[in-house]
C-alpha cells in the first residue's frame, strides 16, 4: 500500500515514520507540496492520498485523483469541510479522517486563548521584555463565576465544557444534539440565549452550510458587551470582516482565533518577508484585543501521535475494504 503524504511537515515524519513498521506493506513517500489539482497528478502510481486541512479536495482534485489510480483519501485531521464528499461518493473514493485524536489539546488552547486575550498577556510579554513593567492596557476580568458559553458539544466542546467548569464559570451550550455526559453540569440553550448570556463564548462545531458565517454582526450585537470570543474550529464559521465591525463597536474584550478565514495560504508557512496582498488579517492583528495563533489546536505530542496511529489504521482498513466510524466517504 502505496501513500502520498501532501504538505508534509517535518513534524508528520517524526510522528509517523516510528509507526509504519508496525504497519506491514505500507509505504509512505512524503513530499512538501499542498494538494490541489495542479499538484493531483503527483498520486500517479499510489493506492492513497494523505491530507490536511489546507488542502483542496474539491472535486477537479478528487476527479484527477481518480484517473491518477488514488482509491483512499486520508484526511489527517478532524474536519473535513475541505473534501467534496458527494463527488468522493460518487467516484467511489473511499476518505476517512481521524475524529478525536484529542479533544484537550483543541481545548486547552481555546482557553489559552481566552485566558491571554483577557489577560494581554501578548502585550505584557513584550512589554516586560522592553522594561516596561507599567500596568497599562493589561487589565482583564475574572473568568471565576462568570458565564462559558460553549457552541457545539462534541469532544472538543465537552472538553472545553470541562475547563471551564474546573475555572468555576457558569456553563451554558448550544448544539443541535445533547450530550449526555456533560448533563451534571452544562445547561443547554438557544443560540441567542447562549449569545445573550456568556461571558466567554468558544466555537467547537463542524464547518457546514448551516454554521458557515454563524458569528456575524447580527449575532455579534445580540452578544453581551465585554464578551470574549475565540475560535478554534474553522474559521469561516466567523465573518471577518463583519467581526471586524463588531470590534470597531466595542463589543469585545478579546477575539482569540486560532482559525480564520484568510489562513489557507498562510498556514505552517513562514511569510514573514511577504508583502501581504490581502488586508484582512493585517486589520485585525492591528487591534489590540485580538491575538491570532496559526492552526495549533492540533500540536501537541499526545494529538500527533494519536493522529500518526489512527491515519495509519485508517489506510490498513480502508485496504480491507473495512468501514468504521472514520468514514466519511
Ligand atoms: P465533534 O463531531 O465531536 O463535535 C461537533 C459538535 O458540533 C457535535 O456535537 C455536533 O452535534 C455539533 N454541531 C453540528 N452542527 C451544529 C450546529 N449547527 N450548531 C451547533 N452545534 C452543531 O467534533 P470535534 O472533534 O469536537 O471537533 C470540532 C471541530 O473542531 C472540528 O469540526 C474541526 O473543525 C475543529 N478542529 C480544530 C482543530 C485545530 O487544530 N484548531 C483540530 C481539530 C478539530
Amino acid at each position: 500500500m502505496k501513500v502520498l503524504f501532501y504538505a508534509a511537515k517535518i513534524y508528520d515524519k517524526r510522528s509517523f515514520d516510528p509507526l509504519i513498521p508496525r504497519f506491514e506493506g505500507v509505504e509512505v513517500d512524503y513530499i512538501d507540496p499542498e494538494l490541489e489539482p495542479r499538484t493531483a497528478t503527483l498520486a500517479k502510481g499510489y493506492d492513497a492520498i494523505c491530507a490536511f486541512v489546507s488542502a483542496d479536495v474539491g472535486a477537479k482534485t478528487l476527479e484527477i485523483l481518480k484517473e491518477c489510480g488514488v482509491k483512499t483519501v486520508l484526511m489527517r485531521c478532524a474536519g473535513f469541510n475541505n473534501v467534496d464528499i458527494e463527488k468522493a461518493k460518487e467516484l467511489g473514493i473511499t476518505v476517512k479522517r481521524v475524529p478525536g485524536y484529542s479533544p484537550e489539546s483543541v481545548a486547552e488552547l481555546a482557553m489559552a486563548l481566552a485566558l491571554a486575550v483577557n489577560r494581554r498577556l501578548y502585550k505584557a510579554y513584550n512589554k516586560v521584555r522592553e522594561n516596561d513593567y507599567s500596568l497599562k492596557g493589561l487589565r482583564g476580568v475574572n473568568f471565576y463565576q462568570k458565564t462559558a458559553g460553549i457552541v457545539g458539544t462534541g469532544k472538543i466542546g465537552a472538553a472545553m465544557c470541562r475547563i471551564c467548569k474546573g475555572f468555576g464559570m457558569r456553563v451554558i451550550a448550544y448544539d443541535v444534539y445533547q450530550n449526555p455526559s456533560l448533563k451534571d453540569f452544562v445547561e443547554y440553550v438557544s443560540f441567542d440565549e447562549l449569545l445573550a448570556q456568556s461571558d466567554l463564548i468558544s466555537l467547537h462545531c463542524p464547518l457546514m452550510d448551516s454554521t458557515y458565517h454563524m458569528i456575524n454582526i447580527e449575532s455579534i450585537k445580540k452578544m453581551k458587551d465585554g464578551v470574549i470570543l475565540v475560535n478554534t474550529s474553522r474559521g469561516a464559521l466567523v465573518d471577518t470582516n463583519e467581526l471586524i465591525e463588531g470590534i470597531r463597536l466595542k463589543k469585545f474584550l478579546g477575539v482569540g482565533l486560532d482559525v480564520y478565514e484568510e489562513e489557507a495560504g498562510n498556514v505552517y508557512e513562514d511569510r514573514s518577508d511577504d508583502i501581504m496582498e490581502h488586508s484582512v488579517t493585517a486589520r485585525l492583528l492591528a487591534f489590540p484585543n485580538v491575538m491570532i495563533t496559526s492552526h495549533q489546536g492540533f500540536y501537541t505530542m499526545e494529538a500527533l501521535a494519536a493522529i500518526a496511529e489512527t491515519t495509519l489504521q485508517n489506510l490498513v482498513d480502508a485496504e480491507k475494504g473495512i468501514r468504521t466510524d472514520n468514514d466519511v466517504a
